[in-house]
């Protein structure tokens, strides 16, 4: 039976991107949909839902992106809304490709470093990307310093990921006055920037002598990148003590994590495919 993945993408065009993944993944038909809200899907999830027997809906699947990750967020909730018993497809939020890049981001760090009981800081830990690495990482027993130019925001986006996990240990943060991180990366072992394009957190000065740092991952492409001294392509590149990634030396991971999570949903008919299984999936990568 062909493997059909219904894409809904809350953008107008849905993200030829994503398409390009799809079929990559070994997807057979692509039916792709564009400007889906929370309003406008009932429709679009019945289709896939109503079609095929309960034994061969494995054979069809959800996935849910576009570049407004609150939107997308809402429409998975809303697409879960929708099924019933037996009835329902399994289901990957990939929003702006946020829950692949983290999940990638966090992989190559714990490439290089035992993760339980270390101490990471994610710059711009509030945009999805910083989100979603922070949840990870505190999944696994890392303590998180959280950054925001507002520490509401910070203290918010905590709070959000305690929902998660429980026992996260988070500590949300702003830079000292002229937008200093240099203090916050004391003791710290991981340093992961997911700012906006174009921002830039730390000169070169700030964080190459860090004597506790072991891996450092910037994944902002555009310049000014989010650390200055990390080259875009650097993977595992070492710079002074510390092994650096760039935006497109994670882009390699990402890519992998994507295709293979597109493929998981097609290996039972009810999973749901969101930051903790994408991460999970990046495990089983290695
Ligand atoms: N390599 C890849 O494969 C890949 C894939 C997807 C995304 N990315 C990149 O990953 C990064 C994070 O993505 P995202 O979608 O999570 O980013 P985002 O939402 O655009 O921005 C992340 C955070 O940056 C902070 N920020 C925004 N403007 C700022 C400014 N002028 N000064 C200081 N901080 C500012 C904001 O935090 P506050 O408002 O709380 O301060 C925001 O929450 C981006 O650079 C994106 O291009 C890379």
């Amino acid at each position: 039976m062909k493997k059909i993945l219904v894409q809904l993408d809350t953008d107008p065009h849905p993200s030829v991107f994503d398409r390009v993944v799809a079929i990559d993944a070994g997807v057979d038909e692509l039916f792709s949909y564009g400007g889906v809200t929370v309003e406008n899907v009932t429709g679009l999830v019945h289709g896939a839902m109503f079609t095929r027997s309960p034994n061969d809906l494995r054979n069809t699947a959800i996935f849910v992106g576009g570049s407004d990750v609150k939107a997308g967020e809402a429409l998975l909730a809303k697409v879960q809304s929708l099924f019933f018993g037996p009835i329902r497809v399994s289901v990957l939020l990939d929003s702006n490709g946020s829950n692949t890049t983290a999940a990638a981001a966090v992989r190559a760090a714990a490439r290089h470093m035992e993760l339980d009981g270390t101490r990471a800081v994610v710059l711009g830990g509030t945009g999805p990307v910083g989100h979603r690495a922070a949840q990870i990482l505190a999944s696994r027993g890392v303590e998180v310093i959280v950054t925001s130019r507002t520490i509401e925001r910070a203290r918010e986006t905590c709070d959000l990921i305690r929902e998660q996990v429980p026992d996260a240990q988070l500590v949300p943060a702003v830079p000292q006055q002229g937008g200093d991180f240099t203090g916050l990366l004391t003791g710290c072992h991981l340093l992961i920037a997911a700012g906006a394009a174009q921002v830039q957190f730390l000169k070169e000065d700030q964080w190459i002598d860090n004597p506790t740092l072991k891996v450092a991952i910037d994944l902002n492409a555009v310049p000014p990148t989010g650390v200055e001294g990390i080259g875009v392509t650097d993977k595992a590149k070492e710079r002074g003590k510390v092994l650096c990634y760039g935006a497109i030396g994670v882009g390699g991971a990402k890519m992998k994590v994507h295709r293979a999570a597109v493929e998981a949903l097609f290996e039972q008919h009810d999973r749901v495919l969101n930051t903790a299984e994408v991460f999970a999936i990046a495990e089983k990568i290695g």
